[in-house]
């Protein structure tokens, strides 16, 4: 696929001198960013005003599952637009409910209510209310190695430290250490010991917090943003009991997991786990139009069928994110986004990805399923010290920055977060471009492996 347009340096220049000028961009300083002009973007690939086209193994930030401008799903913002371009949420509105239904038959067990926000963050912040009004309770356990969104309590939330200059340490929020075996907080050397502790440890913190004080436990299904640590079996269905035996709400939080990326509608169908709340953005309708929202099941929903729930959004089921996300969900099904998913993962970029590891010292871990793979990067694999310190800045960052220029130079745009690299393209990626991904990712990898020891 080339680019449809010309190269134009002089339109890029603009872009960019305007944006300089005018935006301010998230989580950046703004003196020291230098962000690249997008000309246009097709499928799994994007481009700039300079003629370089890039193969986006980051799906935008982990959003676009069908890859940019699907025409079906252009079609149908723009009808909507013609036909109804928006309308007030208190109001029944055929794509709105549409989009309710199509959403609720595909998330698990009796989650079938759906509340419609604007993004992840803000599903994240009405998960939170309605577990603290259903459960009369304030406190909220969740993970560090996690990312819930930058809102005030999804912030607090966070366990990366992102949340650092926001913790007002008084949001009611404990953090929990959950599994990680390549890099366990339990000493545990099988997947078996590293549930069982890390299970172990929520219930001790739950008895040390007070369980009648916790209204709600959130974790990631998949943590994304965090690592990509796929729990390990009978984890998630021991949280469950937890909460179960305690009384505290269980938030499945889906943002980034749900929608296709493990290879299945919801990653929570792996485990066989039904939680009380599930929040989902980004892949709803591939971020077309901004949506999010919160799956609530029937007991939850029945708190709120007598007495008003508190809580609502200008733009809570807006007619055009629902109509992309009406036209998203049946792309899915049509084209088997879902299944090619899974494929992509078990056929193509999961041995792809192994066998990178097998090659470069570099490469401490593989671990993803679906399209949602990280490479855990290190200077040493015995050692498994991470090839970058914990948020590292500046100089002590240079090994990845390195790695990264290398990626682009071959024409793939990567994803970073500290010393990782995740593979995470569009889920409906075709083989030849996962291996063309593979194949960038090999040179870069290069690179990194310039700073082993
Ligand atoms: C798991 C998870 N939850 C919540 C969010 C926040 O979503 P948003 O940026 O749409 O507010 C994200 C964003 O990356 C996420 O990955």
């Amino acid at each position: 696929m080339t680019p449809h347009v010309e190269p134009d340096p002089q339109a890029g220049a603009a872009v960019k001198a305007a944006d300089r000028a005018h935006v301010f961009h998230s989580w950046s300083a703004q003196g020291l960013i230098d962000p690249l002009a997008v000309a246009g973007a097709e499928g799994s690939y994007f481009w700039d005003y300079d003629g370089n086209r890039y193969l986006d193994f980051t799906s935008g930030l982990v959003y676009t599952n069908i890859g940019y401008q699907h025409p079906k799903v252009v079609a149908a913002i723009q009808e909507q637009a013609g036909k109804l371009a928006t309308f007030a949420p208190a109001f029944a509105v055929d794509v709105r409910s549409e989009a309710a239904r199509l959403i609720a038959e595909r998330t698990p067990g009796d989650l079938d209510k759906i509340f419609f926000t604007n993004g992840g963050a803000e599903a994240v912040e009405n998960a939170v209310r309605m577990a603290r009004l259903h459960t009369g309770r304030t406190k909220l356990l969740s993970a560090y190695r996690s990312y819930h969104g930058a809102t005030s309590t999804a912030i607090n939330l966070t366990g990366d430290p992102r949340r650092w200059a926001s913790d007002t340490a008084s949001a009611g929020v404990v953090h929990f250490w959950a599994p990680f075996l390549y890099r366990s907080p339990f000493y545990a050397t099988t997947e078996a010991e590293e549930s069982a502790r890390a299970l172990q440890h929520l219930e001790d913190t739950i008895a040390f917090e007070g369980p009648a004080t916790i209204a709600a436990i959130i974790l990631e299904t998949v943590p994304g943003t965090a690592g990509i640590m796929t729990p390990p079996p009978g984890y998630l269905a021991g949280v469950r009991e937890i909460c179960d035996k305690y009384g505290i709400v269980f938030i499945l939080d889906e943002v980034m997991a749900g929608f296709g990326r493990t290879g299945k509608w919801f990653a929570s169908e792996h485990f066989d786990v039904v939680p009380d709340l599930m929040t989902f953005a980004k892949g709803v309708n591939s971020g077309y139009v901004p949506l999010g929202g919160v799956a609530i099941n029937a007991e939850i929903a029945a708190t709120f069928d007598k007495r008003p729930y508190p809580g609502g959004l200008t733009y809570s089921g807006h007619p055009l994110a629902c109509a992309a996300a009406v036209a998203t969900l049946r792309v899915m099904e049509d084209e088997k986004v879902v299944e090619h998913a899974a494929h992509i993962g078990e056929n193509v970029l999961g041995p792809g990805l192994r066998e990178l590891a097998e090659r470069h010292p570099s490469v401490g871990e593989v671990r993803g399923t679906g399209v949602f793979w990280a490479l855990d990067l290190v200077k040493n694999k015995e050692t498994r010290e991470p090839l970058v310190p914990y948020n590292a800045a500046g100089e002590a960052n240079a090994p990845m920055a390195a790695f990264g220029a290398a990626a682009k130079k071959n024409g793939l745009w990567p994803f970073i977060n500290m010393n990782r690299t995740h593979a995470v393209p569009a889920c409906n990626v075709s083989e030849a471009e996962a291996k063309e991904g593979l194949a960038a990712l090999d040179a870069a990898l290069a690179v990194a492996d310039e700073h082993t020891a």
